[in-house]
């Protein structure tokens, strides 16, 4: 059933090509070059009324879903909130005529998730889901469902259903700015392309990764480390972060890159590992001041930068490369070698991967 793999987490890395595309499958209409979501009833009308989204979901789905509030807000220009689903019910959102609540879970059983789901209903949200399973709670109590046909994931730590979310994001994000005209025919079809060629990408990605297990085992020994990274680069900076804690044990901290200095830079010291994301050309060069703020006192960094940008060589001691794409469409690519340097640290430490201690695959009770 692991299909040759060690773990049901290394298979499910490997899936990911599959799941793209079967996430991606019957929802692109090639002729007239349009997102289609059967699962979504939402007219023209509607989405040009909705005036807010709230975005909820736990742990690595909150993760996908700050990717998501990028992605939303860039292709839609609709304002989006993003809250921890256990936070939420407990704020007092305001929930505004029109506004339209997407709750993101692999599972579709989280309670949190479905409590968070009820509150918005109650105050006359429409509730949209994105979910990886038929069937679920969540995706019963939801008005509209964006499936991820990731295809059953095992392992407690979610790979394949995180950046399927990713790309079920990607889609919504085209069909609402499609529909509203804020997503241009010109950047629409580049896109769509560029959507196409993701899964080829990653497999391509996953046949070289022997870096990937150097760098992993200079990690293994480590007692604590940072990642850093701006704008998307943050947001899966939180995301590789958890991935690591999780099933390595070691201590990891997400940080927006341009905070160090207001507190977390006293954190550093000589040796320190520091993996700085820095994927997205258009804050690359802030990036790279923050890694020289860390190499200043003696970190030991890691960079992962798009292809062709070897300049970061000069200053990081060791760098993973990402292919080009579309910058929104990034984060799909870059977390491919995060989920592998958590695996492999895991992994060397003699960890029982699939099954973290203390955790469970879906978190039912509150
Ligand atoms: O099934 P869900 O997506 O609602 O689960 C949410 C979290 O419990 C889950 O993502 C958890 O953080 C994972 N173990 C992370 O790898």
């Amino acid at each position: 059933e692991k299909n040759g793999f060690d773990t049901f987490m290394l298979k499910e890395i490997h899936e990911q090509p599959r799941a793209y595309e079967d996430t991606m499958r019957g929802r692109i209409d090639e002729e007239k070059q349009q997102i289609v979501l059967p699962g979504v009833s939402l007219t023209p009308e509607q989405i040009r009324e909705i005036k807010q989204i709230q975005m909820v979901a736990c742990g690595t789905a909150y993760h996908a879903a700050l990717v998501g509030k990028t992605v939303v807000e860039r292709l839609t220009r609709i304002p989006v909130e993003v809250d921890l689903a256990s936070e939420y019910r407990y704020r007092m959102p305001i929930i505004r005529e029109n506004t339209l609540v997407i709750a993101v879970s692999q599972s579709g059983e989280t309670a949190d998730t479905l409590a968070a789901i009820r509150e918005a209903k109650q105050w006359g949200a429409r509730v949209m889901a994105i979910t990886n399973v038929v069937g679920s709670s969540v995706a019963r109590e939801a008005e509209d469902v964006l499936f991820t046909l990731a295809g059953p994931e095992i392992a407690v730590a979610s790979t394949k259903a995180y950046s399927s979310q990713l790309i079920a994001f990607y889609l919504l994000g085209m069909f609402m700015g499609q529909s509203l005209g804020t997503l241009d025919p010109v950047t629409s079809v580049e896109m769509i392309a560029m959507l196409e060629r993701l899964p080829f990408q990653v497999e391509e990605m996953l046949r070289h990764q022997d870096p990937i297990h150097g760098i992993a085992e200079h990690i293994t020994q480590q007692e604590h480390l940072f990642f850093i990274g701006r704008g998307l680069d943050y947001s899966l900076a939180m995301e590789a972060s958890l991935k690591l804690k999780e099933i390595s044990y070691i201590h990891s901290e997400a940080y927006a890159a341009g905070e160090l200095k207001h507190g977390s830079l006293a954190l550093i010291e000589d040796g320190t590992p520091v993996i700085a994301l820095a994927t997205q050309e258009l804050l690359l060069e802030k990036t790279v001041s923050n890694i020289k703020e860390v190499k200043a006192r003696g970190a030991y960094v890691i960079a992962l930068a798009l292809e062709g940008n070897t300049e970061l060589e000069k200053t990081a001691d060791q760098v993973i490369y990402v292919p080009r794409t579309y910058s929104l469409l990034t984060p799909a690519l870059a977390v491919v070698p995060l989920q592998l340097l958590a695996y492999y640290t895991a992994a060397l430490r003699g960890n029982d991967v699939d099954k973290p201690r203390n955790l469970a695959k879906s978190v039912t009770v509150e």
